[in-house]
């Protein structure tokens, strides 16, 4: 089985019930997106990624916020979560549309005004989060916002395996910038003390 086979098994083996998190957990993170929903709002139909989607609860508070003709587009390797966040979105009439996103590659998602990730790049080697980042980057329309989150290297004293990737923060500033987004902010401690964000924005 190669890393990136052992990488789908597991999220494909964890209980939705794992990925349901507390309120508490969630709002701070709904806190740290608001760029992104900010970003959304003057625009007429917003089409926003989320990219590593889980149970769908960041995805489904940014499809609310957006104007009826907007759209949040969730990527992630485990269609059994994406079932279940399309149902959600449905039962509540909000317009998300989901998608298979077979490891490391980006499917076609159209062309984006912003994109977010959460607690996903933590969990790819480098070499993945550079990929999404300029696939990312590639999908969204100049001006747009891409707002994510990884662990810097140095963080905390933790070796880096499995599933537990540390990314040296040069390197995704620098990955940013080739893709061709301006690295507007760039923080620590937001949503969880260990946390890095990175707002980019596409240029031309
Ligand atoms: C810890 S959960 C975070 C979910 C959500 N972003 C949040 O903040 O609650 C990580 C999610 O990333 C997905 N994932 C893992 N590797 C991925 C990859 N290479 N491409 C897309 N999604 C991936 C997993 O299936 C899982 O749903």
């Amino acid at each position: 089985m190669t890393e990136q086979e052992r990488e789908i098994a597991h999220w494909t083996s964890t209980p939705i019930e794992e990925f349901i998190r507390s309120q508490e957990k969630t709002e701070p993170l709904v806190a740290a997106l608001l760029p992104v929903h900010g970003d959304s709002i003057g625009i007429k139909r917003p089409r926003v990624l989320d990219l590593g989607s889980g149970d769908g609860t960041l995805a489904l508070r940014v499809a609310r916020t957006l104007p009826k003709a907007g759209k949040v587009v969730c990527v992630d390797v485990d269609q059994g979560r994406l079932d279940f966040i399309q149902s959600a979105a449905d039962s509540e009439g909000v317009k998300i549309e989901t998608m298979l996103g077979d490891g490391r590659q980006l499917p076609d998602v159209g062309r984006l005004n912003a994109a977010f990730s959460t607690i996903v790049f933590q969990h790819l080697p480098l070499s993945a989060v550079v990929s999404y980042i300029t696939a990312v980057a590639s999908h969204l329309k100049q001006g747009g916002v891409f707002r994510f989150q990884f662990i810097a290297t140095g963080a905390v004293d933790r070796p880096s395996g499995f599933l537990a990737h540390f990314h040296p923060k040069d390197e995704i500033i620098n990955a940013c910038e080739s893709a061709k987004l301006t690295v507007e902010v760039c923080e620590t401690g937001v949503g969880h003390a260990l946390w890095t964000w990175i707002t980019a924005r596409k240029r031309r």
